[in-house]
């Protein structure tokens, strides 16, 4: 009884023992993912930096030509429109791309997703050829988000939306609640994304159409995974794409 009782207090102790090994363990993993986490951000930004010093150097090389013919001919106006237009691509560029390295940097407020979508509506100019139809549940709850950073993404993914469809079309917006999620989808009918890009359109500077950045869907991916959401796509050639966006209600 005696012998029994004692092997009983031995399992005890091994079984404490394995399960503060198993512990100590699963910490150092943690630590390490978390390391792993940040190498791998601080090569992202590194190649990302490259390719923005990059994609600066046109518009930057353009001004100086420009600054360069006019001082040679004093009064001549006609490089303003080309100064203008670099000056607006690198400031697109580095907004782009503070809005990329800050994507994950959220504050929470309670809000309501079909309005903050209409909200996003204003940031965007729908030509006339492109007719919208809304389709949002008025039952979706109230939840937390940031506030700006969540209105971006959905501006991000309608003005794509709208680029893609420069022969006009349509554009239709919808949310609903799929168990605990409130699920987004904006649709258009334009082109749809071609083979050759879909694997790039969330990698920043992964593809870009011309006198774009190539950084919205990037941030907004970012910013959607720090709420816990998810964003994809299904597109078809010719026929067009469609986005969903979904973020948890809790
Ligand atoms: N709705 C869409 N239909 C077709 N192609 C799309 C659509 N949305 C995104 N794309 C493709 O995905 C690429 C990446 O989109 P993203 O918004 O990240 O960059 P961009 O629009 O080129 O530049 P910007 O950073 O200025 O928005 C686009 O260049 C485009 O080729
Ligand atoms: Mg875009």
């Amino acid at each position: 009884m005696e012998a029994e009782s004692k092997s009983v207090e031995e399992l005890r102790r091994a079984l404490a023992e394995s399960e503060q090994r198993y512990e100590e363990l699963l910490a150092s993993v943690e630590e390490r993912v978390k390391e792993i986490a940040k190498a791998e951000f601080r090569a992202e930004m590194t190649r990302i930096s490259s390719e923005l010093a990059h994609d600066l150097r046109g518009p930057l090389q353009i001004i100086t030509n420009s600054l360069f013919l006019m001082e040679r001919k004093p009064g001549d106006t006609t490089y303003y429109p080309k100064i203008g237009e670099a000056l607006k691509q690198a400031t697109g560029l580095l907004d782009g791309f503070g809005e990329y390295y800050r994507g994950h940097e959220i504050t929470l407020m309670k809000c309501n997703v079909n309005r903050l979508v209409e909200k996003s509506f204003e940031d965007i100019v729908v030509p006339q050829g492109v007719t919208v139809s809304k389709n949002f549940d008025p039952t979706v709850p109230d939840i937390s988000l940031d506030l700006g950073k969540m209105r971006r993404v959905f501006t991000i993914v309608l003005k794509n939306a709208v680029e893609a469809m420069p022969g006009g079309g349509s554009l239709s917006v919808s949310s609903r609640v799929d168990g605990d999620r409130v699920v987004v989808q904006v649709g258009d009918t334009g082109g749809g994304i071609s083979e050759a890009i879909r694997g790039k359109v969330f990698v920043a500077f992964g593809a870009k159409k011309r006198g774009c950045c190539g950084l919205g869907l990037a941030a907004a991916k970012r910013t959607v995974e720090a709420h816990g959401g998810s964003i994809f796509f299904e597109t078809e050639t010719g026929k067009g794409t469609t986005f969903t966006i979904t973020v948890p209600i809790k």
